[in-house]
């Protein structure tokens, strides 16, 4: 099997809580895995809290990250979750205001307008109604099977739950998404959990960056939800849901490039890597499985020296989302908008000679984790996905996640002169989404033994 997401565990490096931290935020996914996203609306703040201690077994503490591990589950909470569940008035009124109007709320701050505004997505995104999401995840069918056999059973047994979305997820060995590309390979590692240093991925960012209660880059501890044990070894969790347009990507390669080699390099130069993951810095020419494949290598790369983009443009996806050394016109800490990404995709991946629209269901379940994850994501979106001025392109946008609504621009230069492709569609549509927050194992079980009287 290969081992794509390896990390060297050092027991001497652990200074955050990891017992207390739920494992999504640091542990891999298995290779390959089968999981379901299931949400749900809690009717009855007695019988939400009596599901949460029912799933408290089933949710993996990051105690033991650096292990693979065959089955476990993730919880979070939407605020009119949190609501749901009856959290005390000065709990609810101690969560950031871009969480507690919600993620439909924000659409202006996410540029989710147009082609993916709130009003066009799939119910029951954006209604209210998603109160938790649980997340199952496995390396084998019939281990994903089993576990969520398990959730199931438990959340049977609870009148007052409706099962509103049961969405399952999937990837092979290789990890690919639909358009044919790894995914999920370049990753901050958090200081404190034992991580050790890997090249290319830099010094592992201050824990208070992803888990609350603990000191961030700035060196001080942020704010985070009251009581302590509520807030602390939180994060917080951005759901989106992507109709991802393939047939509409391989169109537009097949329209602008004539050759395989030529539609290749093109859609290399959109993603920042090739489809096996090799980085387009370290080969820019032609895809290189074995670079792809080796954690040691496949994000050990600097911008330094492709400051104009020939080699990777100043605008493909992973440059705008992660510029690392490139110099910006607009300053920015590029640690400071950092994400721990865990999506996962749903659906086939259509071979490149498909092109036209075949109607199926095909995508990404987006999932971003940060101690200020609703911030970070209206940052990326509005800045570094849907405008250009950071890399002084003016309004040009991401030609992966960019709304582009086939109008878009995407800027390629080249050794002796630059290249402007036209007509880019929006290639992943949005579909809905929620802002959650992910407690710690303590919070749950301090939510799921909160008292009726005292609140
Ligand atoms: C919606 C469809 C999307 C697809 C198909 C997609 C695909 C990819 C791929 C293939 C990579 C390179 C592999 C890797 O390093 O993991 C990547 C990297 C990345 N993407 Fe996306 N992405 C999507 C949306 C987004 C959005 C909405 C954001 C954030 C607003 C985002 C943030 C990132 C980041 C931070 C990286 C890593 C950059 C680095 O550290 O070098 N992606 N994405």
């Amino acid at each position: 099997m290969i081992d794509l997401f390896k990390r060297i565990f050092n027991p001497s490096r652990v200074s955050i809580e990891l017992d207390d931290i739920q494992a999504l935020i640091l542990r891999s996914r298995p290779v390959p895995y089968f999981g379901t996203n299931v949400l749900l609306q809690i009717n009855d703040r007695q019988t939400g809290r009596e599901m949460i201690k029912k799933l408290l077994p089933l949710i993996a503490s990051a105690e033991n990250w650096h292990e693979a591990t065959d089955a476990s589950a993730t919880i979070a909470f939407t605020y009119e979750g949190l609501k749901a569940l009856g959290l005390p008035e000065d709990s609810l009124r101690s969560f950031p205001q871009s969480f507690r109007e919600g993620m439909a709320a924000r659409a202006r701050h996410l540029n989710d307008v147009n082609e993916n505004a709130p009003d066009k997505w799939q119910k029951p995104f954006g209604t209210g109604k998603i109160h938790a999401a649980v997340n199952i995840i496995a390396d084998s069918e019939d281990k994903w099977k089993a576990k969520l056999e398990e959730a199931r059973r438990e959340l049977k047994k609870l009148e007052g739950i409706n099962v509103l979305v049961e969405a399952d997820f999937a990837a092979t060995e290789e990890v690919k998404n639909v358009f044919g590309f790894r995914d999920g390979i370049s990753n901050p590692d958090i200081e404190g959990s034992g991580v050790d240093e890997v090249p290319g991925y830099g010094k592992p960012i201050k824990a208070g960056e992803f888990i609350l209660g603990y000191p961030g880059e700035a060196g001080t501890v942020g704010y985070y939800p009251q009581p302590d044990v509520l807030g602390k070894n939180g994060s917080y969790l951005v759901f989106r849901k992507y109709h991802s347009k393939v047939p509409e990507f391989n169109k537009f390669l097949k329209d602008n490039a004539s050759t395989r080699e030529e539609q290749d390099l093109l859609a290399a130069k959109m993603f920042g890597r090739w489809p096996s993951g090799a980085p387009l810095t370290l080969a820019p020419d032609k895809d290189n499985e074995e670079l792809g494949s080796d954690p040691r290598r496949n994000n050990h790369f600097s911008y330094k020296d492709d400051q104009d983009g020939k080699q990777v443009p100043l605008s493909s996806h992973m440059r705008r989302m992660n510029p690392r050394d490139t110099r910006q016109s607009v300053i920015s800490d590029v640690n400071l908008h950092r994400i721990i990404r865990k999506s996962v995709s749903y659906g086939d991946a259509p071979e490149r000679d498909v092109i036209k629209d075949d109607g199926k269901e095909r995508g990404q379940y987006f999932i971003a984790i940060s101690a200020k994850a609703m911030e970070t994501m209206e940052f990326l979106q509005s800045q570094w996905v849907n405008d250009g001025n950071f890399i002084n392109h003016g309004d040009e946008k991401d030609p992966v996640a960019g709304l582009n609504q086939g109008k878009g621009v995407f800027t390629v230069p080249g050794a002796e002169m630059r290249k402007r492709y036209h007509a880019i569609h929006t290639f992943n549509v949005m579909q809905g989404g929620e802002y959650c927050f992910m407690p710690g194992i303590k919070a749950l079980k301090w939510i799921s033994e909160l008292n009726e009287n005292e609140s």
